[in-house]
């Protein structure tokens, strides 16, 4: 299966809104999603979003069993979630180190919602809804902001908490997540 190139930040594809997934269940469908996972499974990432190899529907794969990228973080099983939607259970945001594959070698300190709801499909149109907090929300909600065209730059409040992954891995890994 081929591994796809990862598009990365400054083409105009990452910055579309995706178009929803309206046939499940498919040979296309699912050739896509395998090319999702073979590049995932490549690039080593908890996440990632159709857009991210250059394909505009709203499809993300995301979990991890343990993550050499993020040392600290309970696993979350591995999910396939077409056309989502997320409602926030709570007012309250809790800041943390976010990465992604199309802003490679950086991290940044991005706030999201503690605690949400999400909803979607799986492959075959199977409805999923799952409640999550900590990283597994922040995942979520890092994902799905690929389906809008945002980049979790576009969310850092103080760019003092961006920068270059070997610069700042030591403060990262020192950070206990909020679960643990
Ligand atoms: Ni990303």
């Amino acid at each position: 299966m081929p591994i796809k190139t990862l598009l990365k930040m400054g083409d105009p594809k990452l910055f579309e809104v995706s178009e929803p997934v309206e046939k499940f269940n498919n040979p296309e469908l699912n050739e896509l999603i395998q090319d999702m996972l073979d590049t995932k499974e490549a690039s080593g990432g908890v996440g990632i979003a159709a857009p991210q190899i250059g394909i505009n529907k709203r499809i993300m794969i995301f979990g991890f069993e343990g993550s050499v990228r993020y040392p600290n973080e309970k696993p979350v099983p591995l999910t396939i979630l077409i056309n989502p939607e997320i409602f926030p259970l709570t007012d309250e945001k809790i800041e943390g180190w976010e990465g992604c594959l199309s802003v490679p070698g950086m991290r940044g300190m991005v706030p999201r919602f503690k605690k949400i709801k999400y909803t979607g499909f799986d492959p075959q149109g199977n409805k999923i809804e799952i409640i999550a907090e900590n990283f597994h929300a922040r995942m979520v909600q890092h994902e799905c902001d690929h389906l809008d065209g945002i980049l979790y730059p576009m969310r850092i409040t103080d760019m003092k908490n961006f920068g270059y992954e070997d610069v700042l891995w030591e403060k990262i890994t020192r950070v206990a997540t909020p679960e643990v």
